[in-house]
């Protein structure tokens, strides 16, 4: 097989990358992409570095096991952790994503940012190493979501509990003005919506998942293994607690407009 047309290997702890997935096939729909949803091991982002680590270590290991081209880590908190390393390890593109401090410092100087991530990417040092970049440029305001990729894991019919959950999450910050909220966690694009339903419906909201997929179409096309424009592109999803349950869910995220 020409090495242009092997799958590109995306992952996350769960359902989260999906939203990155969903940028790289917009901007790269003639690509093959495998989507691994570590499920079984879901979130990642309340777990200690080395079991973070080693889970982003051995998706990114069966991926190229599979024969993938390139690996994007559709994870804020893998990428935060793991990334580094896994591209010491591996000679093939490994593309990751962090919180899109930078373009919002940059396009709001001297604004309040709000970043929603998992406590993990907060505490660890490429994130501390970014907002020191940045705090010249404005007041970024880290915000710690625990529990919330958990929520959002389950699916359709929980807009009860999300509701009550960013209500809270979002209390202290009522009265300040928020320039733009950054979205530090791929799943929460997945939930847009919801948050500017439950912050201000006018507040800007942005997330890093179409910088990754240009980074990886750039990538792609510096290895000149960029597929083939009149190749029709095919996704496989797979989840890592093997149930049928699962991918259907993997597939309405996918599918699902918002
Ligand atoms: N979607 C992931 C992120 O971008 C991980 C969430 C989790 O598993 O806690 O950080």
């Amino acid at each position: 097989m020409n090495f242009s047309s092997a799958p590109i290997g995306v992952f996350d702890s769960g359902v989260g990358g999906i939203s990155v997935l969903k940028e790289l096939h917009f901007l790269m729909p003639n690509e093959n992409y495998i989507y691994m949803g570590d499920t079984k091991n879901a979130p990642y982002g309340s777990k200690s570095n080395s079991e973070v680590y080693e889970l982003s270590s051995q998706c990114v290991s069966e991926l190229i096991e599979m024969g993938v081209k390139a690996v994007v880590i559709a994870c804020n908190t893998a990428t935060s952790i793991a990334a580094n390393d896994l591209r010491k390890k591996y000679s093939i593109p490994i593309i990751g994503i962090e919180p899109a401090v930078k373009p919002a410092a940059i396009s709001h100087p001297g604004g309040n940012i709000l970043v929603m991530a998992t406590p993990v990417t907060l505490r660890n040092e490429k994130y501390l190493n970014l907002m020191k970049t940045y705090e010249h440029e404005a007041n970024i305001i880290p915000l710690p979501c625990p529990g919330l990729v958990e929520i959002i894991e389950k699916g359709k019919g929980h807009d009860g509990e999300l509701k009550d959950y960013l209500d809270r999450l979002f209390e202290p910050y009522r009265e300040r003005e928020i320039s733009v909220i950054v979205l530090g966690c791929t799943h929460y694009p997945h939930i847009k919506k919801h948050i500017k339903n439950a912050f201000c419906s006018t507040v800007k909201v942005i997330d890093g998942g179409m910088g990754t997929a240009r980074e990886t179409r750039r990538q792609l096309i510096e290895h000149e293994i960029l597929n083939s424009p009149e190749n029709k592109g095919e996704i496989q999803f797979i989840s890592t607690l093997k149930s049928e349950k699962e991918l259907k869910i993997m597939k309405d995220f996918f599918e699902k407009n918002d």
